[in-house]
């Protein structure tokens, strides 16, 4: 794949596509692990002496400017984190008068910020007009956004077909391809793995893909107990998801025919309800055997034989894929499972990737973010990655 290793961009305006969606609370980032990871290509790029024209979109406006979703935080945080004044672009139209005034006084090495792509609704359905608007403000198109390369979006994949220059991928795009690339295609076995997070019905296209690659799958979360109730037992006020009980077992078959080990848990920690709030501390829990899970009960955990077990399957691997806590980890109480996972993986020597979003937030409230090789930036992009689709964001940067 062409990177930015491969163009020159002296003196050339470039627009380089981050994945800025970082979570705020009252205009403060509470979260700025995107923003970090993007800072090698950024800093390439200035450093080569480009006009580098940032863009990126924040949260779900659809269309309509919205103070609250404004990039002008990750503008400021931006200047601190390099060193040097990032121009916030401010303008509704995201391509207009305003931006394109902040363009045109940008000498090389210079940081212009275009506000969140989002307040146009074109955006989000891939239009020609806005591709080209975009397109029309850069020489050269630069991809750095693998948290948003599931999308096909004009800032992404529309102004792709439209830069005069090359269209290429940033560093922080090429270590993800790289690393979920190597994992789901060409691992170092025993490859190891582990799912969890609320829902079957969010993964099932990763649960068929990963038992076609890897040696043991294993499943734990809110989501395993509708494989648990597939195998005959009675789960209780468990999560379950009925209408997906015979595509489990279809799963368990397959597993079985290809020679994918899957394990599930063998004991779960039990409330009688969902905590709330959630980090209650003083939630009264009960560790069953998976099949005693009492009837006016539901697992919210996995228990601690089945943290042993897991722990002892990724003490074999030599390669480790995690994507989903493995109990609402938010509560102390209900935080073992996970932190066991976390820890057995911090401690191994096998290559590590934790997929975005919960799993990638869970390892770093845990502590033990830089113990693993790599952490994944994107949520449903490293899960679309592991369903072993090709994501249009990455097929699109190379094009040209
Ligand atoms: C993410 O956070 O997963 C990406 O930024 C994509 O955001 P979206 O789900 O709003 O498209």
């Amino acid at each position: 794949k062409k990177t930015v290793d491969d163009i020159s961009v002296k003196g050339k305006r470039v627009l380089c596509r981050c994945d800025f969606n970082v979570p705020l609370k009252e205009g403060k980032i509470t979260d700025e692990n995107r923003l970090v990871a993007a800072l090698p290509t950024i800093k390439k790029l200035i450093a080569d002496g480009g006009k580098v024209i940032l863009c990126s979109h924040l949260g779900k406006p659809k269309g309509e400017p919205k103070p609250e979703l404004s990039l002008a935080p990750v503008a400021k945080r931006l200047s601190e984190l390099l060193g040097q004044p990032v121009v916030f672009a401010k303008d509704d139209t995201v391509v207009g008068e305003n931006a394109r005034a902040a363009v045109e006084k940008m000498k090389d090495g210079d940081v212009v910020l275009l506000e969140n792509t989002r307040y146009r609704a074109e955006e989000t359905k891939n239009g020609e007009a806005f591709s080209k608007e975009l397109a029309s403000l850069a020489d050269v198109f630069v991809n750095d956004a693998f948290g948003t390369a599931h999308r096909a979006h004009c800032s992404n994949v529309g102004v792709t077909q439209f830069i005069s220059g090359p269209a290429v991928v940033g560093y922080l795009m090429q270590k993800e391809i790289q690393f979920l690339g190597q994992a789901v295609e060409n691992p170092v076995r025993p490859f190891v793995a582990i799912l969890g997070g609320a829902k079957v019905s969010d993964k099932l296209n990763v649960i068929s893909n990963l038992l076609e690659k890897c040696n043991t799958l294993i499943i734990g979360g809110g989501m395993a107990f509708t494989f648990v109730k597939a195998m005959g037992y009675e789960i209780g006020k468990s999560l379950v998801d009925d209408e997906k009980l015979s595509y489990c077992k279809e799963m368990l078959e397959k597993g079985k025919k290809l020679g994918c080990e899957i394990l599930l848990p063998v004991d779960a920690v039990c409330a009688a309800s969902f905590p709330d709030p959630i980090d209650d501390a003083n939630l009264a829990v009960k560790t069953v055997d998976i099949s005693e899970i009492p009837a006016d009960m539901l697992g919210l955990d996995i228990g601690p034989k089945s943290a042993e077990l897991f722990a002892n399957a990724v003490k074999s691997a030599k390669t480790v894929v995690w994507n989903g806590p493995m109990g609402v980890f938010e509560n102390p109480v209900l935080a073992k499972g996970t932190i066991a996972v976390a820890k057995a993986l911090a401690e191994t020597e096998a290559t590590t990737i934790i997929g975005g979003g919960d799993s990638a937030a869970a390892v770093n409230i845990l502590g033990f973010g830089d113990k693993m090789t790599h952490i994944s930036t994107g949520g449903g992009a490293s899960l679309e990655f592991l369903e072993g689709k090709e994501l249009p964001g990455v097929a699109a940067a190379n094009n040209k």
